[in-house]
This record gives structure tokens, C-alpha cells and sequence, in this order.
């Protein structure tokens, strides 16, 4: 497969990664289903996130990434974004295929939507799992972000590892009704951050197609795949608008 162009498929993750060249995408990023034991359903589509086991979930997510793992370049970066379900199992399966020296952050989206319960503390973040490919040579340009302190009021700051940035509302513009749509200004944030200008960002389970509407807006290539045939022609409908 060309490494020039940007392309999408309608196709599944291991199926599609079989066709990348080896070595040729400097950031991986994919938001999978997160084994909420639900279908999740939206105007625009729907997809089943229902593994009998989280177990079953972590072979599953075990076989891709291992698969994924060596069409990254050395340069190249990998952001697992997932939540309090998976996260510390994403994190050993992670430090086993890459090392734990490949770790670079845990990040934290913090939004403000979603219940409370009067048993836990209120469930307010994702976690997104940073790792590179090589810890002397990964990609890296420090995401800058309004100051919110008294002191810097007004001026950028660098971004922590704790990323405030709201979840889309049911109001929101970029809304397109496919299910667990992902803000357009987190994907900005994080390709910034981890892909060089022109490079290739890669997401196998790309839903509405955030990511790869986010990586045309900042000037990187994109390629990916989705097995719902609904979410493709939602992110073809979206890349097209940028057209
Ligand atoms: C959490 S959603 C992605 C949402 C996306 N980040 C967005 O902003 O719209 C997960 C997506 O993974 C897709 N998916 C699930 N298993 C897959 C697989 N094995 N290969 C490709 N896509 C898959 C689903 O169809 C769904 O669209």
C-alpha cells in the first residue's frame, strides 16, 4: 500500500494492518471498544462493545497490537485511549511487547458529562496510554494550552498529563450521532503533540472518524478502517466537508 496517499477502508483492524508497510506510520492511535457490555447505538450507527470477558477483550486487543506494533516507525509514538475497564490491562500488555522503558504517559481526559452514584466516586475520565517506539528518538512537540492560573492568566502554558477539554454535548456542532464521538479539539491536541507535520497517522477502529478529520485539519496523512460500514461512510462524509 502507497504510503503517500491518505486512505480508509471499510475493513477489519488485523485485516487492514496486514496491508501497511512495515515501519511507515508515526502515530498510532485507536479508541476501541471499551467492553462496556452494550451495543452502542447513535442516529448515525451502531456497534456491538460486548466481549464475554475482560480476558477475551485483552486477546483480542493483544492479537492487533501485536500486529500493529512493527509498521510503527522508530520515530513513531502509540496512544491507547481506553478507561478504568482496560487501562491497567492495556498497560502490562504494553510493557510486555514494547518494555516498560517504551512507556512515556498516562494520560488523563477529564470531561465533565456522565451520572454519580451514591456507591463510588463519580467515573469522569478516559485514559489514554502513551508509548513510543524508541525512547531516544520518538517524535514529541509539547502541546501548549491557556494558562489557568492567576499569575499566567492569559498566556500558554505546556499541557500535563491531565487534559481538560469537554465531551461533545448533545448540542454540539460536530456532532455527527455515531456513537462515543470523540472531540475534534482532543485529537488536534494529541496529533500536535506526537506527529510530525506530513506524517502518517494511523487508527483501525476509527468510528466517525475523528482522528482522520483531525489529521487532514493539522496537515498529517491519515489511514485507517472501520468493520461498520456505517461509521465509513460518517468519516468519508466528514473528509470530504474538509474538501
Ligand atoms: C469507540 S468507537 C470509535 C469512535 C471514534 N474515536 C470517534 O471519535 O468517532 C470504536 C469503533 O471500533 C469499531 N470496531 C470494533 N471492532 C473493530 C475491529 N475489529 N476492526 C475495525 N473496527 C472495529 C466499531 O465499529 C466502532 O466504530
Amino acid at each position: 500500500m502507497s504510503n503517500a496517499m491518505s486512505f480508509v477502508e471499510n475493513a477489519e483492524w488485523l485485516e487492514f494492518v496486514s496491508l501497511l508497510n512495515v515501519s511507515s506510520i508515526d502515530m498510532f492511535y485507536v479508541d476501541p471498544p471499551f467492553n462496556t457490555g452494550k451495543k452502542q447505538s447513535g442516529n448515525a450507527g451502531s456497534y456491538q462493545d460486548s466481549w464475554a470477558t475482560t480476558d477475551a477483550w485483552v486477546e483480542w486487543f493483544t492479537e492487533r497490537i501485536a500486529a500493529t506494533i512493527p509498521k510503527i516507525k522508530e520515530t513513531g509514538s502509540l496512544l491507547i485511549h481506553v478507561d478504568w475497564r482496560t487501562s491497567h490491562r492495556v498497560r502490562m500488555v504494553l510493557d510486555q511487547l514494547l518494555g516498560e522503558d517504551r512507556f512515556v504517559n498516562h494520560l488523563v481526559w477529564r470531561y465533565g458529562l456522565g451520572g454519580s452514584s451514591p456507591r463510588r466516586f463519580a467515573r469522569k475520565h478516559d485514559d489514554i496510554l502513551f508509548y513510543c517506539i524508541d525512547p531516544k528518538q520518538y517524535y514529541f512537540e509539547p502541546p501548549m494550552v491557556p494558562a489557568t492560573s492567576n499569575r499566567l492568566k492569559g498566556k500558554l502554558k505546556k499541557a500535563t498529563d491531565v487534559l481538560d477539554i469537554p465531551t461533545l454535548n448533545n448540542m454540539a456542532d460536530e456532532r455527527v450521532g455515531y456513537p462515543t464521538q470523540k472531540p475534534l479539539a482532543l485529537l488536534e491536541l494529541l496529533i500536535g503533540a506526537c506527529c510530525p507535520a506530513n506524517g502518517l497517522v494511523y487508527d483501525p477502529c476509527f468510528g466517525s472518524g475523528t482522528t482522520l478529520v483531525a489529521a487532514k485539519k493539522t496537515g498529517r496523512r491519515y489511514c485507517g478502517c472501520d468493520q461498520n460500514p456505517q461509521a465509513v461512510k460518517v468519516a468519508q462524509s466528514r473528509l470530504a466537508e474538509i474538501d
